[in-house]
């Protein structure tokens, strides 16, 4: 019996609109809920239990998994209000099963990881530490809780996000996986928030626990923005990292069962096409996630974006690293610029948007265009 708890309750808010009616961790990605790429890794890892920490939308987790086998146990507990991630460990843990002295794997929902999961597990164990970090290396820290260790990976100090280049004394940051000696988590305060990153951590270094940071340098990747979620299914669909939940064998393409593609459309860059979604003729589609239901229409030229379900894209329309909501329509002859956002069930007409006499797509533009006002746009 191996037990984990999921962290799946945020709010996703970087992802919005995509994350509207569907919370971050159900959003498909290489074909299937992001989750089921973890739950598959997990269950390879020897995990047999797994506690689902749910806030946001909880009602669907349970649906999303009905009728999969992973081997797994799925067990749900619901916050009534969200109790940030300390919290939320703190009020799973009601569910867990094992002893004190037992180790438990907690993963944050949003994260494509080659981590080796056992060997993190067992390391925990063998050292008798009270909580073991995985620790990923990035070139630019600024954005990320950094983590320093000792030579003998003692953890040294939680140190948050730099504002100085003096204050970035490591590259190694929160990778959001932990391994829990179990008394550790029945010690956070029950029934408020916690955040486990500023306080439980923290806490435990000035009570001189036993904190581990375990550097591993495999694939990594935080699907928490637009981009990262279209670079983590492109490159699950292009064999960089594997997965026991993809749907179909690596490629430029996944094209689900229903999905209709044109044999005169052109798709690559790990190109996701979802159950029942369309793509016509002269079409090009590079690198993008074309969620289940959408249609993409003759001659577009789809870059780097997601297209929401049973959205559309029109004829000869041009979009490069756009999110397009579920069930938008946006006309033919429009142009796209990156970082554009439309919100769920939103129109854009026929040729309202243009942001050059040439539409091209390189090099990239940052002006947003006038005549957006049925779409949302963001800054991220
Ligand atoms: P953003 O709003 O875009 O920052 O995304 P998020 O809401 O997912 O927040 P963040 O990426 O910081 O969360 C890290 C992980 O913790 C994710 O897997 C979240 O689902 C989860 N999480 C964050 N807050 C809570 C909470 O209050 N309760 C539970 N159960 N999970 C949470």
């Amino acid at each position: 019996m191996s037990e984990a708890i999921l962290l799946v309750g945020g709010q996703g808010t970087r992802l919005r609109p995509l994350t509207s009616h569907t919370p971050k961790p159900l959003l498909p990605v290489a074909g299937v809920p992001f989750l089921a790429h973890q739950l598959a890794r997990a269950a390879a890892a020897g995990v047999t239990r797994i506690v689902f920490a749910t806030s946001y939308l909880a009602e669907l987790f349970e649906r999303a998994f009905d009728g999969w086998d992973f081997g797994l146990e799925l067990v749900y507990a619901t916050e009534r209000e969200p109790l940030g991630t300390g919290g939320a460990i703190r009020n799973a843990a009601k569910h867990l099963t094992c002893d004190p002295g037992d180790p438990v794997l907690v993963f944050n929902g949003d994260i494509l990881s080659g981590v080796d999961i056992a060997a993190l597990r067992e390391g925990h164990r063998g050292t008798g530490a009270d909580v073991t970090l995985h620790l990923t290396r990035v070139s630019d820290p600024r954005a990320f809780g950094l983590v320093p260790t000792d030579p003998d990976g003692r953890v040294t100090a939680f140190l948050e996000k730099p504002q100085t280049p003096e204050q970035i004394v490591t590259d190694q940051i929160n990778a959001g996986c932990y391994v829990f000696t179990r008394s550790v988590i029945d010690r956070i305060p029950a029934g408020r928030v916690v955040s486990v990153e500023r306080a439980t951590f923290p806490t435990l270094l000035a009570e001189n626990a036993l904190v581990r940071g375990v550097v591993d340098d495999t694939y990594w990747l935080d699907l928490g923005t637009p981009a990262a979620l279209v670079k983590g299914s492109a490159d699950l669909v292009r064999g960089r990292i594997d997965s026991p939940a993809l749907p179909g064998p690596t490629g430029d393409a996944l094209v689900l069962p229903g999905a209709r593609v044109d044999p005169d459309a052109v798709l690559s860059g790990g190109t996701v096409v979802g159950e029942g979604a369309r793509i016509s003729a002269g079409a090009v589609v590079e690198g993008t996630v074309v969620l289940p239901g959408a249609r993409i229409s003759a001659g577009a030229v789809v870059y780097h974006s997601v297209i929401g379900r049973d959205a559309e894209i029109g004829a000869g329309t041009t979009a490069d690293t756009v999110v397009i909501g579920d069930g938008a329509r946006v006309g033919s002859g429009n142009e796209l610029p990156p970082g554009l956002r439309i919100g769920c069930g939103a129109t854009v007409d026929d040729e309202s948007v243009r942001t050059s006499a040439a539409p091209t797509l390189c090099p990239p533009r940052t002006a947003l265009p006038s005549g957006v006002r049925h779409a949302s746009s963001a800054a991220r």
